[in-house]
Parts: structure tokens; C-alpha cells; sequence
């Protein structure tokens, strides 16, 4: 352990004369391009995050304004509600953040917050809680496409930093960033349960209101697949969801396993039990 931390202290210390003798002075945007061009991007350290983590008044999301469910949301509120035990009721806490963040075309507002704690009876700050510990919620506007590179290791080693790269690139936007016509947002979620078929993205469509809502996969991606949906989404096309090379997971050259009907002994007959 003593060899490991004196190893670690010698690198912090040739990494700080090296800065040190640099003639650029180390800001992060310079130390970011210097870093930029000499180490891979899949090596690359992240020097940004995702969306803004504190709230900032503005004219539109402030604890000022009122925030009401439509009419049309309201039976599904009730309905969320009546899923847990009246003395419990707190615990709808996020599927009621989710319909909110969905009305408000991605943006989860703090009066809308302050909605759902007076609904559910609880104190503000426990909703805050909830809204700035999960990242599905977007407490900064999003455009009318949440496009969210996956960023885990599976993902990454097969390719979602040149993914994402791509994509900033295509729309001359950085993550974090929303496309000028208010299309695209460029986010990044972690592990979204499918590295089977990495690399993936999740598209938040909220073009179409609480009711036509989706937030769909697109998985076994390149750069030139990627950017292929996005333009599809862009003309109003329904590009294919899940996996772009295969049908769903089995392996890309064909089953290796399991290639014949099983030998047995087989199941008894149940319905001569
Ligand atoms: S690492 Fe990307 S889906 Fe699991």
C-alpha cells in the first residue's frame, strides 16, 4: 500500500512540473485541449457535467409561478396515487415528477416540484431530494429530443465516446448543450441495462405531449448510425428502435449454441397432472 501511494505521489508530481513547464497557462478549456490532442478520446478525462445541478430562478421556473396537472394528466395522477397505501402516498413521488417532467416538454420545473409535494403532502425539500439525486429529471430546458449516449465501460470501450463526439460534432453543440432550433439536447446517461448490444443511446421524444411520450433505445450503434437517426427524427421519420444490426441480441454471426432440439428428459405433461 505504502509502494502503491509513493508510485501515486511521484506521477502527481511529474504531472504538475510538466504543467508547470508548459508556456500555455493551464486554464481548463487550454488543459482540456491539450489533453484533447495528445490522449485518445476513449481515455480522455470528463471535464464537464451533465446538465446544471442547482436551481436558478428564471421567469419561468421559479417558486412564484403556479404549476397545475392538465385536465388530461389528472386521471392518470389519481391513477398513480391509487397505486400505494394512502399513509404511503409519498412513494408516488417520482412517477409524479416523470408525468410533470413529460408536460413540461422535459423541463421539471420548481413550481411543478412544489406541485407534487403539496399533492403528496410532503415537504418541498423532500422532493428536491428526489429530483436532484436521479438525472432523468432535467431541471435546465431540454430540447424536443433528449439524445442520452450511454457512458458505462461496456458502452464506452465499444465506442460511445466517438459516438458522442459525433453527434457534437454533427450539430456543432458540446454535451450538455441544445441543438439552435431547439431540437436536440446532447446528454449522457450511465448504464442503461442493455450492454448486450452496446453501444446504445435513449431518445426522450417529448414532441408529442405526455400522451404520445417514448423514450426508446437505439442500440449496436456507430457514428453513422447515430447521426442516420437523429436526421431520420429530425424529418419526422420513425427510425428503427433497438438493435440497428440484429433483431435482438443473439450473436451478430449466427447461434453457436443450442443448435438442435434439446435431448431431454422433458417436462411431464402438465395438463395431465
Ligand atoms: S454500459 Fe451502456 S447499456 Fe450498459
Amino acid at each position: 500500500m505504502a509502494i502503491r501511494r509513493s508510485m501515486f505521489h511521484c506521477a502527481q508530481l511529474i504531472r504538475k512540473s510538466a504543467l508547470a513547464s508548459s508556456s500555455v497557462p493551464q486554464t481548463a478549456s487550454t488543459a482540456l485541449k491539450v489533453q484533447s490532442a495528445a490522449v485518445p478520446i476513449f481515455q480522455q478525462r470528463r471535464w464537464y457535467a451533465d446538465i446544471l445541478n442547482q436551481h436558478r430562478d428564471t421567469p419561468t421556473n421559479n417558486s412564484a409561478l403556479a404549476f397545475e396537472f392538465t385536465e388530461k394528466n389528472m386521471p392518470k395522477v389519481n391513477e398513480i396515487i391509487s397505486h400505494y397505501p394512502s399513509n404511503y402516498k409519498q412513494s408516488a413521488v417520482i412517477p409524479l415528477l416523470d408525468l410533470a417532467q413529460q408536460q413540461g416538454n422535459g423541463h421539471l420545473t420548481v413550481q411543478a416540484m412544489n406541485k407534487v409535494a403539496e399533492m403528496l403532502e410532503i415537504a418541498p425539500m423532500r422532493v428536491y431530494e428526489v429530483a436532484t439525486f436521479y438525472t432523468m429529471f432535467n431541471r435546465t430546458p431540454v430540447g424536443k429530443y433528449h439524445v442520452m449516449v450511454c457512458g458505462t465501460t461496456p458502452c464506452m470501450i465499444r465506442g460511445s465516446r466517438e459516438i458522442e463526439a459525433a453527434l457534437a460534432a454533427h450539430w456543432g453543440i458540446k454535451k450538455g448543450q441544445t441543438t439552435p432550433d431547439g431540437m436536440f439536447t446532447l446528454g449522457e446517461m450511465e448504464c442503461m441495462g442493455c450492454c448486450v448490444n452496446a453501444p446504445q443511446i435513449t431518445i426522450a421524444d417529448y414532441t408529442k405531449g405526455a400522451d404520445g411520450y417514448t423514450y426508446n433505445y437505439y442500440e449496436d450503434l456507430t457514428p453513422e448510425s447515430a447521426i442516420k437517426i437523429v436526421d431520420q427524427l429530425k424529418k419526422g421519420e420513425t427510425p428503427k428502435v433497438g438493435s440497428q444490426i440484429r433483431e435482438t441480441c443473439e450473436p451478430v454471426g449466427g447461434l453457436t449454441t443450442l443448435l438442435e432440439p434439446p435431448p431431454g428428459p422433458y417436462c411431464r405433461d402438465l395438463s395431465q397432472a
